[in-house]
């Protein structure tokens, strides 16, 4: 039976999700939630569902709800997340949230505590790795094809320049807050990241703005290059930034993993996965056949997709199948757990920053929960 939705917070992202749902074999939208009347009215005009001004009337209202899909912003695009995600759970309704799960790490603490405490899914939209390439490159590491993980390089940003900056950036939830770009993005990055190569035990980061940012008065610290190690004792660096330069190899989106066995790359997100396999490996050129510098022929797949907005219907669905399979909570791909890694890293990354680049460990992670019962 279709689970029933209702969507919190309706302005841009909140209408991408709740044309997700209302498209969705696995869901049935039934009411959407904003304190502005008139982007309730609308989102709830086009999906023929009701609109609610405030959270409690859509959960008295419906009390048959199975899913809360908080996409509130606020303060860093995160401020807004934990009160309508906290009341949700605390109606016992499984809840799906915007990234960052938060953009303060008590309360990022508090929300995955109360839904371990209360056995509900708490998931978190880092769609950017639902892909069709993120899947087969995650293929090739279970199927042993890159053997011991050697390094990760990922870099990501959107596309741009000073002559593409409009200014400085005074909307609400960015004017004031110096590690907007970092709360508000680095969940995406740093998700991928440990999605392929597992938890991050160091941090080290360096970040900047460019001057074009400064005369323009805008504070913020855009510029963001972060050392990494795994606990599997692999190393990693990330790059991110905001539309400061265009980036040429890979596009605004890439990873690079490598290990003894072979490599894979991605492009654009959701466009090209490359795999190169270890000379000798099977199938591979013999290593004396090699000159230096030379590598065995790539695999490619091109999928002939650029539409990155491909990964929000994605990732909403994958939510409803772990929803509707009733997977044990520890399953749930993308869970808020997930999401508190990601914001671990990068208030680690800001302790790093404030303090000239000193290695931080992040804060480590709730245990996780396991149900006697289910596993
Ligand atoms: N996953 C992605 O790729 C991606 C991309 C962009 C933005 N986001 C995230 O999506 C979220 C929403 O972004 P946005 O740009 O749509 O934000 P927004 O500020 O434009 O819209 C949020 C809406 O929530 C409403 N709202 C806030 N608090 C509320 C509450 N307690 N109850 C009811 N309504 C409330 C606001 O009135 C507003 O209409 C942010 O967390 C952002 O970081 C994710």
């Amino acid at each position: 039976m279709a689970l029933k939705v209702g969507v919190v917070g309706v302005n841009g992202i909140g209408k991408t999700h709740s044309g997700c749902y209302a498209s969705d074999p696995l869901a049935k939208l039934v009411a959407v939630c904003d304190v502005v009347k008139q982007r309730a009215d609308e989102t709830a005009e086009k999906h023929k569902v009701k609109a609610y001004y405030r959270l409690k009337d859509m959960l008295d209202a419906h009390p048959d709800l199975d899913i809360v899909d908080v996409s509130t912003g606020g303060n860093e695009n995160g401020g807004w997340h934990f009160e309508p995600a906290m009341e949700a759970l605390n109606a016992g309704k499984h809840v799906l949230v915007e990234k960052p799960i938060s953009n303060d790490i008590n309360e990022a603490r508090q929300m995955t505590a109360l839904a371990d405490a209360k056995d509900l899914y708490l998931g978190c939209n880092l769609n950017h790795y639902f892909t069709e390439v993120a899947t087969k490159a995650k293929a090739l590491m279970n199927d042993g094809r890159i053997g011991e993980q050697i390094f990760c390089l990922h870099r990501m940003g959107f596309v741009g320049g000073e002559f593409t900056y409009g200014g400085a950036d005074t909307g609400p939830n960015v004017a004031g807050f110096p590690y907007f770009h970092v709360k508000a993005f680095l969940a995406h990055p740093f998700s991928i990241m440990r999605y392929f190569c597992g938890d991050i035990t160091h941090v080290q980061a360096f970040m900047s703005r460019p001057s074009f940012r400064k005369k323009a008065g805008d504070v913020m610290v855009s510029i963001n290059s972060i050392h990494v190690r795994f606990a599997n004792g692999s190393i990693g660096y990330l790059f991110s930034q905001r539309g400061d330069a265009t980036m040429g190899l890979g596009g605004w989106w890439s990873i690079e993993v490598g290990g003894t066995k072979g490599t894979f790359c991605i492009e654009n997100c959701v466009e090209k996965l490359t795999f190169t396999s270890a000379p000798g490996a099977p199938g591979a050129a013999d290593p004396s056949k090699l000159i230096l510098g030379k590598s065995n022929e790539p695999e490619i797949t091109n999928t002939g997709l650029t539409d990155f907005g491909l990964t929000f219907p994605t990732r909403i669905h994958a939510f409803l199948e772990d929803v509707t399979n009733n997977v044990p909570r520890h399953k749930l791909r993308a869970s808020g757990r997930d999401a508190l890694a990601t914001l671990e890293y990068t208030f680690a990354a800001i302790e790093s920053f404030e303090q000239d680049g000193i290695i931080v460990r992040p804060h480590p992670l709730p245990q996780l929960k396991r149900n006697p019962k289910t596993t």
